[in-house]
């Protein structure tokens, strides 16, 4: 396989809010699937490049670090230091990880708002406002019943039960989230986006140029057919980007997307690249996200890009929640795994990452993580298939050819490995990480079906065949695993004395020498299983 023409492509993961501890549902949402599809693509020889930030700005924030009695400063600074190790402890490896409080991303934000201000204009608006504290609440300063569709407790700017973005002041029953006290109403004038002059554009972008999922981009356009409103983008609080001739700042939503292209504006300066020579339409700029911040990324942030006059993404992975032994993930009761405890307990980081993408379609379905079934999985598929073949491969020429690969024809399982190779190659492409781990599975196992038919510990005359086909198949598995376990795929090259190379799809060559075999996949035992469900099952 020779690759006919490079792309540069620029993946994103959405920005994690520099105010918590990130857990298995953002990992396996977003930060896991970006950066499969990152090493994809640079295994297959494009030039990918994978881009993330904490979201530091909003109310939320502000009000977390009031809380503590520190700056909102020092407070993202310490998320920040934490995302960034647990990233690294799950193997989740960015080119660029940025932070939207920042000088570069304060005057991006203003330069982008300077090129698209002709598409803003003030109108008034109904503040909720709190006489005890005497503030406004903006956002997550106000709780109450979601006008669309009467779930409680939502917060002032977005309703997590139905995924619409709620109008200022509309909130109903709304109650200072710090005092408890029912808001009252003040009449303001605030900076609005004219995003429902964007929905015919919009139409055409999502159905004719975006690559997503079939059934968000009904629910995307259903929106736009009940009629889209214009934006609130103004704050008043003293946390954010400043909005240049208010007196106000952005609405966090405003500038973090923003973030993507500030990172990116980051990471080129340090190397050397130019803004323009990744941003443009000719590159591949891929969004990853869950499915909370459709809204955000489908409708907002490209109608923003299209008023600014730079080209809107290519395509939006979007995935759903994660729900932990059948039940809803619950920080304050302490239902859910930290990325932390994962390491805290000791766990193997990439057989997290194979259960994780076994068990994750593209798309909105939310699925669940049970301790049982990781194990069930991880043992069962890759324990048992791919790890055994590599053993049993490694123990057999070592014992029958001195792990020399010998003289021989290869057999026909290899040519079934190699088309496998190419299927993978294409839903990889499409995105979908699962499928891509379903055929390196399938692989695994036809190879294992081979070596076991034809047994050649009894048929020393076939025993060459075996030991150059097997050992073949392996280097092309090798290969398809790159982007699921980038360290285990080291230590397999080192086995198989190879180097991966994506276009090779020759069999190993006559006299190459294989290494000892080593354990490279241990069983998941049971004590693991009651260290991985002491995690959560004491809350
Ligand atoms: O929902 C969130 O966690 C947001 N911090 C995501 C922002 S994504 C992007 F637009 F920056
Ligand atoms: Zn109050």
């Amino acid at each position: 396989m020779t690759k006919a023409s490079v792309k540069k492509v620029v993946v994103t993961a959405a920005l994690p809010y520099a105010n918590g501890e990130l857990h298995l549902g953002h990992l396996r949402s977003t930060y896991l699937p970006a950066d499969i599809y990152t090493r994809f693509r640079n295994l297959i020889g494009d030039k990918a490049i994978y881009l993330c930030a904490t979201d530091e700005h909003g109310t939320p924030i502000l009000f977390k670090a009031e809380e503590e009695g520190i700056k909102p400063e020092e407070y993202v600074k310490i998320w920040r230091k934490d995302h960034l190790a647990d990233f690294k402890s799950v193997g989740i490896h960015f080119h660029k990880f940025y932070q939207t409080h920042s000088p570069e991303h304060t005057e991006l934000t203003q330069t982008l708002f300077n090129k698209l201000k002709q598409h803003t204009c003030m109108k008034p608006v109904k503040l909720h406002w709190c006489l005890k504290c005497d503030m406004s609440l903006p956002d997550r300063f106000v709780i109450g019943t979601c006008p669309f569709c009467n779930a409680e407790e939502q917060y002032g700017d977005h309703c997590e039960a139905c995924g619409k973005v709620i109008p200022f002041g509309e909130l109903m029953n709304a109650k200072c989230k710090k005092c408890g006290t029912a808001s009252t109403i003040k009449e303001a004038e605030h900076l609005f986006f004219k995003l429902s002059t964007f929905s015919s554009r919009l139409e055409s972008f999502i159905h004719n140029q975006l690559k997503a999922e079939k059934e968000v981009k009904n629910f995307v356009m259903a929106w736009i057919h009940e009629g889209l409103q214009d934006w609130d983008i103004e704050r008043h609080i003293s946390w954010g980007v400043p909005i240049p001739e208010h007196k106000g700042v952005f609405y966090v939503w405003f500038d973090a997307p923003i973030g993507y292209m500030t990172t990116l504006q980051k990471w080129c300066s340090e190397n050397n690249e130019k803004f323009e020579e990744w941003w443009n339409p000719q590159s591949d700029i891929v969004h990853f996200i869950g499915k909370d911040i459709v809204y955000h990324h489908f409708l907002f942030w490209p109608a923003m890009l299209m008023a600014a006059g730079f080209n809107t993404p290519t395509e939006i992975p979007v995935r759903g929640h994660l729900r932990l032994e059948g039940k809803k993930l619950s920080k304050s009761r302490g239902w859910y795994i930290p990325l932390k405890a994962w390491k805290g307990k000791k766990q193997d980081w990439e057989y997290l990452r194979f259960y994780m993408t076994w068990t994750t379609p593209l798309g909105m379905k939310d699925t669940d993580f049970s301790a049982s079934d990781y194990v069930q999985i991880v043992n069962g598929e890759l324990v048992n298939n791919l790890g055994n073949l590599l053993q049993r491969i490694l123990k057999f020429s070592e014992n029958t050819t001195a792990s020399k690969i010998p003289e021989s024809e290869v057999g026909e399982v290899f040519n079934k490995v190699v088309s496998l190779k190419k299927k993978y190659e294409k839903v990889m492409l499409a995105g979908d990480m699962q499928k891509g781990l379903y055929l390196t599975s399938e692989a695994g196992k036809l190879v294992n079906v081979y070596f076991q038919a034809k047994e050649p510990w009894k048929n020393p005359e076939i025993a060459p065949e075996v030991i150059r086909t097997a050992a073949s198949c392996m280097k092309i598995i090798t290969q398809m695993l790159v982007p699921f376990l980038p360290s285990r795929v080291e230590k397999i090259s080192e086995l198989l004395n190879i180097k991966v190379k994506w276009e090779d799809d020759e069999p190993l060559p006559v006299g190459h020498i294989l290494r000892k075999a080593k354990i490279l996949f241990p069983r998941i035992t049971d004590d693991d299983l009651a260290l991985i469900k002491s995690i959560y099952e004491a809350s």
